[in-house]
């Protein structure tokens, strides 16, 4: 029960409703998806701000983001990531105190203020600043984080005579002292010499600053260093309540002390910090989708706290770089494009086009400053690849709907062909010490020698796929730039993919899936149904090969043919909802094949536009959006992932699916009577239905922007360029309404 005060002091910040009507963070419940593995972070942030300020609980296994429902507090920190799985990072400079005290928090950007209520029977009142505490990770393999070393002192201002602290700390980069290296899940036994522990994207040494004033005179103490351990203690002997004021940057404690001045003025109160709060997440997030249909207070509930928990991360560092100064904007914390390609970053285009623009110029200033575009990035270091370079996806999207501005197309596409063309170097990830975990496109060797990834390189299947994919993006970029040469190049690889289907792989009726090739080129032996553990070291990462098997999506059609026409194709998606068909079990939920808690999976329930069950569609996703995802703590099938399941239901939510790269989103069922998505410029995408219940959701009829529509599908231009309308009629039973059977495989 100990964390009940927390998320209620959370809750406080951005669910005390002051004046309802237009206060959407009444539905926001910050400590949604914070257990079972969701991770989300539940404390007070702005929308991709640096402070993400929020309880850290010890119970002996990773709390991710800081926070568990269970444990004993370890304090209260102003760096975390939300919805991450992998392994902890941040939690840096805490706040720590005995139990009986009532903390309240708010942030701003870069600082993070908090009022302290002391017990009144405590005889002396006291704050700890740990410069040393971290989230510690008990996974083993080299992935916990290390506090190196800082400093903490009181400065006493000349002028005015009043004190602050202000330090520094850094983190990271040390070999284990502790023994910390236990045998992971038994794969990971047996090495030589334990790795560095630098957290999950094992960054390099990295630094934050600090910069803390109390709004009352105190006692302070400083402790620097046996523990090792530098703490700042202020004592108050007849004091009840005490505000802390504390800013951070990651370039000097003077720009921490900067910071804190200018976002948090003395005297500046909690309330109009909260207010602040609540007004930049209504105003810059969830204010740009609206709904008048308030019948269902569930429906309402997940749709905002959906958008909240999908725009806590990346922050936007921008003038905090320590590592190179440059005019463009700096994003950190991207966990990972792997996970975020699908259904967030085309989400976030729409929601927040300002910084989502920024953080495509990011993707490109870190090509030009580190040499590579970033799948996962933080603390300001490239990692973790987990399958090919997925950046070259979003910028695909970005480009084909229309995103200029200030992105710079040239250095852009330079850097789409860094991952095409050159190889990383190998950083020995003791997880895969096949190739570059790092950055780029670690099997590039044998994708440019044979055009396929043999089983030299480790996750070969599941990379091949995604390197096809990545290639298509860059031909969608080639040929908008007309550049022919390489437009025609990257189509061909495109379809590389191919080279990877093995036509005597077999599962009941259905033959040929994608499968790993040996060496000498030759198939390897390999069950549609088993991945063996499906991670670092395996053909496969983190989905079956009957899953990854769908996941051609710029080239459906020849998918289509090759699993022997659309009566199969059907026939197959539907084998992916089977519950007990996966027997194996690799993937919990009602043993299906379908993963309804893993990015690889995200498009399945889609495809069934492509094969004139547009029906089908609205029945499995609906269904597994509506088994797995709710607006309560347990309420995701497995990690939010940086908010990439949260964007995923908000698609199913708004009846439509974005395919990534291309201009096309295909037709699904809408949950509420209206919604409008506020597209910026006064332009809006008015989406209606009639006739909807929870037992009538499917498609009878739709018109978009007033025409008779017969698509399963809708363009880019169609919907979101100029806004418009989508009038839909629903109903219990399904109608083949969707009678036009052509559609987008560029690729083909
Ligand atoms: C640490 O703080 C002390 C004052 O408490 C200061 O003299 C010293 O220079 C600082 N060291 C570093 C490395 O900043
Ligand atoms: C660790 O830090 C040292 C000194 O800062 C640096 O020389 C070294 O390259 C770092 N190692 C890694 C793996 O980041
Ligand atoms: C409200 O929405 C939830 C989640 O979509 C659903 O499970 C529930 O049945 C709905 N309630 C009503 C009364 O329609
Ligand atoms: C990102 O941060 C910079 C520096 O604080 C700021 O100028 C910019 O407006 C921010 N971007 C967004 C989208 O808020
Ligand atoms: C496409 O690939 C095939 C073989 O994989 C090759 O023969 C052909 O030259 C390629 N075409 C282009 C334009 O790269």
């Amino acid at each position: 029960m100990r964390t009940s005060g927390v998320v209620a002091a959370s809750a406080l910040v951005l669910n005390n409703a002051a004046s309802a009507a237009q206060d959407l963070t009444n539905y926001v419940l910050p400590d949604a998806r914070t257990i079972n593995g969701g991770n989300t972070f539940p404390g007070v942030s702005l929308p991709f701000g640096i402070i993400k300020l929020g309880p850290d609980l010890y119970t002996g296994s990773d709390s991710y983001s800081g926070y568990q429902a269970t444990g004993s507090f370890t304090g209260f920190s102003l760096l975390h990531e939300s919805g991450t799985g992998g392994a902890p990072k941040y939690g840096r400079v805490a706040d720590a105190r005995g139990s009986g005290t009532t903390r309240e928090m708010s942030a701003t950007h870069r600082a993070g203020l908090y009022s302290y209520t002391f017990p009144e029977d405590s005889t002396s009142s006291n704050v700890v600043v740990d410069v040393s505490h971290v989230l510690p990770s008990f996974r083993g393999q080299g992935l916990g984080q290390s506090y190196l070393g800082g400093n903490i002192s009181v400065i006493e201002d000349p002028q005015s005579g009043s004190l602050h602290y202000e330090g520094f700390g850094s983190y990271d980069n040390v070999s284990s002292p502790l023994g910390l290296f236990k045998q992971g899940r038994g794969r990971y036994s047996g090495y030589a010499n334990p790795p560095l522990l630098q957290g999950w994207n094992r960054a390099p040494k990295w630094t934050v600053y600090f910069c803390g004033h109390f709004d009352n005179e105190a006692t302070y103490k400083t402790f620097v260093g046996t523990k090792p351990l530098e703490t700042e203690l202020a004592s108050y002997d007849d004091t009840l309540s005490v505000t802390s004021r504390v800013g951070v940057s990651f370039l000097s404690t003077n720009q921490a002390c900067k910071n804190v001045n200018e976002e948090m003025p003395r005297d500046i109160s909690l309330a109009t910090l909260e207010e602040n709060v609540k007004k930049a997440w209504n105003e810059r997030i969830l204010s740009k989708i609206t709904t008048t249909d308030t019948t269902n207070n569930t429906n309402l509930q997940l749709l905002y706290t959906s958008l909240y928990h999908m725009n806590i991360i990346p922050t936007n560092k921008t003038g905090e770089n320590p590592i190179w100064s440059s005019s463009e904007p700096y994003y950190d914390d991207t966990f990972t494009l792997w996970d975020l390609f699908r259904c967030t970053t085309s989400l976030f285009h729409i929601i927040e086009p300002v910084a989502y623009e920024e953080f495509i110029r990011s993707l490109v200033d870190i090509w030009r400053h580190d040499g590579f575009m970033p799948d996962g990035r933080s603390s300001f270091s490239n990692g973790v690849t987990q399958g090919g370079s997925n950046a070259d996806n979003v910028l695909a999207d970005a480009y084909v709907k229309g995103v200029r501005g200030a992105v710079d197309w040239e250095d852009a596409f330079k850097a789409m062909v860094t991952d095409a063309e050159t190889g990383p170097p190998n950083n020995n990830n003791p997880r895969d010490r096949s190739a570059s975990t790092k950055e780029g496109r670690g099997a590039l060797p044998d994708w440019l020698e044979h055009g396929y990834i043999t089983t030299k390189y480790k996750r070969s299947v599941s990379q091949a796929v995604e390197y096809s994919a990545n290639d298509f993006g860059l031909y969608q970029v080639a040929s908008g730039m007309e550049k022919a040469d390489e437009a025609s190049r990257y189509l061909n690889r495109s379809r590389n993919w191919r080279n990877q289907w093995n036509p005597d792989m077999k599962f009941q009726d259905f033959t040929g899936f994608l499968g790993p090739r040996n060496t000498d080129g030759t198939f390897k032996k390999q069950d549609p149904l088993s991945c063996g553990s499906c991670y670092w070291g395996d053909d496969y990462y983190q989905g079956l090969p009957i899953e990854y098997s769908f996941n051609a999506h710029h080239d459906i059609e020849h998918l289509v043919e090759l699993c022997g026409g659309t009566d199969a194709f059907v026939a197959r998606l539907e084998a992916m909802f089977t519950p007990g068909l996966n027997p194996s079990g690799e993937f919990k939920f009602s043993k299906m094949p379908f993963n309804p808690g893993n990015e690889p999976s995200f498009t399945t329930p889609f495809l069934f536009n492509y094969v004139g069950r547009q029906d089908l569609t609205v029945k499995y996703s609906r269904f597994n959006a509506k088994s797995y995802y709710q607006p309560t703590p347990g309420g995701l099938p497995g990690n939010s992932d940086a908010g990439a399941m949260e964007s995923w239901v908000l698609w199913v939510m708004l009846g439509l699916y974005p395919m990534t790269g291309q201009t096309t989103f295909l037709v699904g069922s809408p949950w509420f009577s209206d919604l409008t998505i506020h597209l910026g410029g006064g332009k809006e995408l008015h989406i209606t239905t009639a006739g909807g219940s929870e037992d009538a959701y499917y498609v009878q009829s739709l018109k978009v922007s007033g025409n008779t529509w017969v698509k399963a599908w809708v363009t880019w231009d169609d919907v979101f360029a100029n806004g418009g309308s989508m009038e839909y009629v629903l109903g219990s039973e399904p109608v083949n309404w969707a009678t036009d059977p052509t559609h987008p495989s560029p690729a083909t």
